[in-house]
């Protein structure tokens, strides 16, 4: 048995959670949903984006399953606030192509790994006489437990390469260190290579050649960048899943936001979340059932009979997750 916390958030975040829980419930596997609240709904009702009972939730359960929440100005950030309270310091982004989906590359099977509790989101601006100013926090522990987790990613799932990401020729203090300490790291995994590139040029080789990475580990705002410009490499946001990791928790989550343009009409696309939850399988151990319920999507997606319109489909939410369902009951 697994205990889970849910946060459906706001927008298309409850349509692709309930889809997704649906399929999870249809699997050989016990888990047991608490949900929580977060998001801008739930300041409207309670004052806050994120009730401390939400942060306590995910921090008791075993892994948290995160839709999407609508985030307004001058509004704390739910999803920055768990990151950053339950130290979930490596957001793992796969960029993965899917046959049958219509996208730049056919091919890609790579992975982002962005340092996820300070950088330039470390949230600390302020007003200066001549405008503003936002402060980048690079900081040894976390740049060294970044790169130590990137390597050691890519050793558990056979990975050849670690990429580092920076921007060292002008940052030269704070992402010198960041580069220091990556290969600092790699020479403790003297059989993955590692070598690195700067941001502007990496976002051009990404377009260009991106079958060259395997592994990319970066700071928190080039990753972010990088992994939205992935995710447009391969189908868009509507097939981009993440995981959020620290020592003690898990928080799993599509990249893309609470899609106020499409809330409510039914077509939002689910792989994202279920691919978020494919994830979560895998960090509870769940292989099994993360192969099977993995395999149905793909089936389903292969197929392209039954796709929304993001995908170039005309079905409902419901039609392709009723098919994902028929998928995953036939094996
Ligand atoms: P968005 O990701 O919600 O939407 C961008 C575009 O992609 C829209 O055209 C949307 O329709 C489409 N899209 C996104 N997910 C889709 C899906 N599953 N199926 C089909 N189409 C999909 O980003 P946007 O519009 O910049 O932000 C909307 C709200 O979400 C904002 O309040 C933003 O702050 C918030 N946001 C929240 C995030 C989170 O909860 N982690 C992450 C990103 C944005
Ligand atoms: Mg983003």
């Amino acid at each position: 048995m697994h205990e889970i916390a849910i946060i459906p958030g706001d927008g298309i975040g409850p349509e692709v959670m309930e889809v997704t829980l649906h399929l999870l419930n249809c699997l050989d596997i016990d888990l047991n949903y608490k949900e929580a609240s977060a998001g801008n709904k739930c300041f409207k009702q309670t004052g806050t984006t994120i009730p401390e009972e939400t942060i306590e939730t995910a921090r008791q359960a075993d892994a948290t399953l995160f839709g999407a929440v609508t985030t307004v100005p001058g509004q704390k950030s739910a999803i920055i606030t768990l990151r950053k309270d339950l130290d979930l310091y490596a957001n793992i982004r796969p960029i993965k192509s899917y046959p049958g989906v219509k996208s730049l590359y056919q091919d890609l099977d790579l992975v982002i790994i962005r340092e996820n509790t300070e950088g330039l989101y470390a949230g600390i601006e302020e007003e200066t006489e001549s405008g503003a100013t936002a402060l980048r926090v690079i900081t040894t522990k976390a740049s060294e437990r970044i790169c130590n987790f990137a390597f050691e990613y890519a050793k558990m799932t056979g990975r050849k390469k670690v990429t580092a990401v920076h921007k060292a020729n002008i940052l030269k203090i704070t992402d010198g260190l960041f580069k220091d300490k990556f290969y600092a790291v790699a020479k403790n995994y003297p059989d993955i290579d590692a070598d690195d590139n700067y941001v502007d040029a990496m976002a051009m080789f990404l377009i260009t050649k991106p079958q060259e990475f395997d592994c990319i580990v970066t700071t928190n705002l080039f990753g972010d960048i990088l992994s939205d410009e992935g995710a447009g490499l391969v189908g868009g946001l509507g097939l981009a899943p993440s995981a959020n990791v620290g020592k003690n928790n898990g928080l799993f989550e599509p990249v893309h936001g609470s899609g106020p343009d499409i809330a409510e009409k039914g077509i939002s696309n689910p792989s994202a979340m279920i691919l978020s939850a494919v994830m979560m399988l895998n960090y509870l151990k769940e292989y099994e059932e993360a192969v099977r319920l993995d395999r149905a999507l793909r089936d389903v997606l292969r197929e392209g009979k039954h796709l929304t319109p993001d995908l170039g489909g005309q079905s409902k939410t419901s039609e392709m997750t009723r098919e994902i369902k028929g998928k995953l009951v036939l094996n």
